[in-house]
This record gives structure tokens, C-alpha cells and sequence, in this order.
């Protein structure tokens, strides 16, 4: 339990192009895409699997299925960025939905939305959320999922900040947090250096 910085060179590849400040909408939203489903690919490598029955053209057979269930939470408005990107690879996964924003002057979270599937107690819960700066919205996501009754409660975001990171270890340390990349530092204005700016307004062509 504690952080995972997935090491994979497509993932560093995709991770430039949605750096560079020239890339526009459609291929941000493109690539945050891809990089969720890599990222979907490796953390779900040691998910428990059961036994099944199934028959092939060929004869019965004792076979292999995810033996959880998976319910993925973006968090509003980034995180939607990721949800199409990890469906394709467990399109049987269910989601739910928590809406945050992060008050420009005191960087604190505001809740605004919560929606979640029935039985998310039971399901391995990913959290969704492209960026971990200062750590206050994944924190509020994870206390909303926690009071919930939620066990299983892991988060998943891109790019992370080591203020960020050890913020939400401090509050949760038993808590996975799988990034792409750990980045150098926050900036004056809580943004992630390097970072890729505003995740939320690139792929939503807002600003
Ligand atoms: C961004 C980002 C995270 C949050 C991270 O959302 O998507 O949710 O900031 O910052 P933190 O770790 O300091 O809390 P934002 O508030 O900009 O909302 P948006 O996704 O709707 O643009
Ligand atoms: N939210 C973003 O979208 N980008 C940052 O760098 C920090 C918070």
C-alpha cells in the first residue's frame, strides 16, 4: 500500500504530448484517454480472478473472471477525462460521479455533486482524478467514499505532486495511489511544475 509510479514508456511518451502547451483539444482528450486505459491495464495486473464454467466450440472448461467488482469515481470536471479510457478495458466496471472544484484564491475543495452505483460498499473503488496537487479534492473524495462504508478505496491521476502525495498519505496511509508520473513541485499558485496546466480546461476547450 503507498504510492505506484507506473514505469512505462508509451505512458511517458502520451504524458509529453499532453505536456506540451501546443497540443489542442480533441488530441489532449485523446491521449488522457490512452494513458487511463495503460494505467487501468497495470493496476488491475494483480486483481483476484475466480473460477468459471464456460464452453468453447471445442469442449467445458474451468476458466478465469475478475472475481471483484469495480466501480470507477471520476471527480469532477477532469476526471471525466479518464472514465472512457479505463471503460475500454473493464467495460463491465460501473461509475460513479463526485463534483469538486478547487477555490482559486484558498485551494480549497467545494463539493457540489455525489451520485454512486448501489453496492459500491462491496466493489474495489477507483478514484479518478487526472491531477493531485495539494491533495484537498482527492482527500474530500475519499473521506465522501469512506462514509459511504467503501473498504476498497484506491485513486488514480496522472500527474502528482510530492506535496500532494504526502498530504493524502498522511490522511489515509494505507491508501494505493497510482500516478503516471510524480512531478517536481507546486507552484505559488498550487499548480503542478511541470505539470500540464489546467487539466479541466484542456480537455474541455474553456479557456
Ligand atoms: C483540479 C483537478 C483536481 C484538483 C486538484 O480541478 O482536476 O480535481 O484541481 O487540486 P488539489 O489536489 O489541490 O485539490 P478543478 O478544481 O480545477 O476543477 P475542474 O476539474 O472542474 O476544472
Ligand atoms: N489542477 C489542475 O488542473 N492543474 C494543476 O496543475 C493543479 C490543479
Amino acid at each position: 500500500m503507498s504510492l505506484h509510479v507506473l514505469d512505462h514508456s508509451l505512458i511517458k511518451h502520451k504524458l509529453t504530448l499532453i505536456r506540451n502547451k501546443d497540443t489542442k483539444t480533441k488530441d489532449f482528450y485523446q491521449n488522457v484517454s490512452e494513458i487511463a486505459s495503460l494505467m487501468a491495464y497495470e493496476i488491475t495486473r494483480d486483481f483476484p480472478l475466480k473460477d468459471i464454467e464456460i464452453e468453447t466450440p471445442i469442449c467445458k472448461t474451468v476458466q478465469k473472471e475478475l472475481a471483484c467488482e469495480i466501480v470507477i469515481v471520476p471527480i469532477l470536471r477532469a476526471g471525466l477525462g479518464m472514465v472512457d479510457g479505463i471503460r475500454d478495458m473493464i467495460p463491465t466496471a460501473k461509475v460513479g460521479f463526485i463534483g469538486l472544484y478547487r477555490d482559486e484564491k484558498t485551494l480549497l475543495p467545494h463539493t457540489y455533486f455525489a451520485k454512486f452505483p448501489p453496492n459500491i460498499n462491496n466493489a474495489v473503488v477507483l478514484v479518478i482524478d487526472p491531477m493531485l496537487a495539494t491533495g484537498g479534492s482527492a482527500i474530500e473524495a475519499i473521506r465522501i467514499l469512506k462514509d459511504k462504508g467503501c473498504s476498497d478505496v484506491r485513486f488514480v491521476g496522472l500527474v502528482g505532486a510530492p506535496e500532494g502525495v504526502k498530504n493524502l498519505l498522511d490522511k489515509y496511509p494505507n491508501l494505493d495511489i497510482y500516478l503516471a508520473s510524480l512531478d517536481e513541485k507546486l507552484n505559488e499558485h498550487g499548480y503542478i511544475v511541470p505539470g500540464l496546466g489546467d487539466c479541466g480546461d484542456r480537455l474541455f476547450g474553456t479557456k
